[in-house]
């Protein structure tokens, strides 16, 4: 094994995933030879129906591959049963997804503790964490309100708060800015990019350019295939672009005198 195989946190190889569908067999994911190194931020875009959320729930564990191989972490999960893959998926994934699937009965803060009751923590670690974990995305004002108590851009703040509970090695979103108006999700673009400057490894499924410019690599898939897959020189800086629309436009000097 060279060294960069080594580092890669994901590597697939001709993976593939096909649906039956009566008679006919549809080939969701065709032969994906993708590598992802630990501290990527990587986004991957392509039309509907084009094989991103199977390839996320491939790289998830939520779901196993009909050919190909799939190491995480440099361990072969293709062909674990569904006991194992769970657990795994526990310890080493966090998910967000488009709708936020927070359980809407229950506080922030009981949401974000909700990986934690599988784990050996006890009740007053388990809320130390997830206090935690909000105040990293900046809810700290807002840990005993309900779903639906939140805003939007709230509530998928306490999902990526959920996502990052367990300190998994990798956080795999699914259109989590769908949901959301272009600035809210910029405002969520710029969380993302934060816990990635500190060192988690973020995929994230999207339709928008306009969330793809702040990931540092672009793939793309086309019919279940991989279509390209392009490093970016320089992505945009989230909080830059929030700070900029958030400054107040400078007067021009003549209107100013005129006022003045
Ligand atoms: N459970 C399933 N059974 C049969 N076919 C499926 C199933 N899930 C997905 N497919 C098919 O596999 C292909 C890829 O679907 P997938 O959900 O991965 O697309 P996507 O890129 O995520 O699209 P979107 O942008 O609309 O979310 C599609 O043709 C879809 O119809
Ligand atoms: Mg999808």
């Amino acid at each position: 094994m060279d060294e960069t195989m080594a580092k890669a946190l994901i590597r697939t190889e001709g993976l593939g995933r096909d649906y039956a569908m009566g008679d006919s067999i549809v080939h969701a994911l065709r032969d994906v030879n993708l590598s992802i190194a630990a501290g990527e931020f990587v986004a991957i875009m392509g039309s509907s129906g084009s094989g991103k959320s199977t390839m996320m729930n491939l790289l998830g564990c939520l779901d196993t591959p009909t050919s190909g191989t799939y190491f995480l972490d440099g361990e072969d999960v293709s062909k674990l049963d569904t006991d194992t893959l769970a657990s795994l998926r526990n310890r080493k994934i966090g998910f967000v997804f488009q709708g936020f699937n927070l359980l809407a009965r229950t506080t922030a803060l009981d949401n974000v503790q909700l990986p934690l009751m599988y784990g050996a923590f006890d009740r007053v670690e388990r809320r130390r964490r997830a206090e935690l974990a909000l105040r990293e995305v900046g809810l700290a004002e807002r840990m005993d309100h309900h779903p639906a108590q939140l805003s939007g851009g709230q509530q998928q703040r306490v999902a990526i708060a959920r996502a990052l509970v367990n300190r998994p090695a990798l956080i795999l979103a699914d259109e989590p800015t769908g949901a959301l108006d272009s600035h809210t999700g910029l405002e969520i673009i710029a969380v993302f990019q934060r816990l990635n400057r500190a060192g988690m490894t973020v995929v994230v499924v999207t339709h928008e350019p306009d969330v793809a410019r702040f990931a540092g690599r672009i793939v793309r898939f086309q019919d279940g295939r991989m279509l390209s897959d392009e490093a970016a020189s320089a992505p945009d800086d989230a909080a830059v672009v929030l700070a900029a629309q958030a400054a107040p436009l400078p007067v021009p000097s003549g209107i100013a005198e005129a006022v003045g």
